[in-house]
């Protein structure tokens, strides 16, 4: 517990064992926070725009591999109430939240620092994180925090609706993709499970990052990135931020729907930078595939021209190997490759 940075942060300069090397670490580099990232209205899904809303989304999904959505469906009062809620739990009394800070890697709901591997970290990250699965809620919601005391009111209707968002931005990629409609419905994004992430202030944001360089291993992640600027996307090998927009979600393309889309869709690397002066706090909810669930490239994908380039795994296995692979994006599919 007195390892989260949020107990021990005020007023120190940065530890030694939170810089990173000359290499990774982001500098003093101006980085532009510029329109780069295709911003899609979901408002105008509907009859004849829809079809321009699944080519945006798949043009974005390609490019870049991030989008953000605006018009979506999910109220703002939810996303205010859900946001503050996270707030305020980090800010309970640490006697609060002892019960769930935990170091265990298969502890389903638990607030940890860094990453899920603190003792075996080459360097620190600059984060704490609330950790928990919200599918099945009936079940799951019994693990996760009791306080602050409408925190499982509000996220069990958040974690509905952002999977209800997610699912329907899920329709419009296959659609876009030439899949069966409800091609990712099922077992493919069955498993939801949000990552609550609260970057302090950092004495020194040129020396370390929130979290680094990474794609997701999930299908989709439903960011909710809030309004202080921190993340950053590798496009065409420079980082570009992705502006807080009001209202607004940023979505991502995980590992699995670059196999799913047999690298039509691009994962894209990202990270986070951490700042001096606020806090900031994000809500990542990541649609996976259940542990057991097959994932390949959809056969209507592959032809003669197009060879498969990734073999049939359980998600399981993907995870095992992410993992232990640190979470290095080029190593975490490559066991999974078909080499022709
Ligand atoms: C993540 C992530 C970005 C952010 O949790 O995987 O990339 O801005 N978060 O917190
Ligand atoms: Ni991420």
């Amino acid at each position: 517990m007195e390892k989260l940075v949020s107990s021990w942060f005020n007023n120190k300069t940065l530890p030694q064992s939170y810089i990173f090397p000359p290499e990774t670490r982001p500098g003093n580099h101006i980085i532009p926070r510029s329109n780069t990232i295709p911003v899609i209205d979901l408002g105008n899904a509907s009859a004849h725009d829809r079809t321009l809303v699944v080519q945006q989304i798949l043009k974005a999904s390609q490019e870049f591999g991030f989008f953000q959505v605006i018009n979506h469906g999910v109220s703002e009062d939810l996303m205010n109430d859900t946001m503050n809620v996270f707030k305020e739990f980090f800010e309970l009394p640490a006697e609060d939240k002892a019960d769930l800070y935990s170091e265990e890697f298969n502890r389903p709901c638990k607030l940890y620092t860094s990453s899920a591997n603190y003792d075996g970290d080459k360097v620190h990250l600059w984060r704490d994180s609330l950790r928990h699965p919200c599918h099945p809620l009936e079940e799951c919601i019994k693990i996760w925090p009791q306080k602050p005391t409408r925190y499982r009111e509000i996220v069990a209707a958040y974690s509905i609706e952002a999977k209800k968002l997610g699912s329907r931005i899920l329709d419009l990629i296959s659609e876009g993709l030439g899949l069966d409609l409800g091609y990712f419905g099922d077992k493919l994004s069955e498993a939801v499970v949000i990552s609550v992430n609260h970057y302090p202030p950092c004495p020194d944001p040129s020396l370390t990052l929130g979290i680094a360089k990474h794609c997701d291993p999930s299908l989709l992640t439903i960011l909710l990135q809030g309004d202080v600027f921190g993340l950053q996307v590798l496009n065409d090998g420079k980082w570009v931020g992705v502006e807080p927009l009001h209202n607004a979600f940023v979505v991502n393309i995980g590992h699995q729907l670059e196999v799913v889309s047999n690298n039509r869709l691009k994962g894209a690397e990202h990270r986070v930078v951490t700042n001096s002066t606020v806090a900031r706090t994000t809500a990542a909810i990541f649609l996976n595939p259940s542990e057991d669930c097959i994932v390949e490239p959809a056969k209507s994908l592959i032809g003669a021209d197009e060879p498969p380039v990734y073999r049939a795994f359980k998600f399981k296995e993907f995870l095992y190997n992410y993992v232990t692979m640190g979470g290095n994006s080029e190593k975490s599919l490559e066991p999974f490759k078909l080499h022709g």
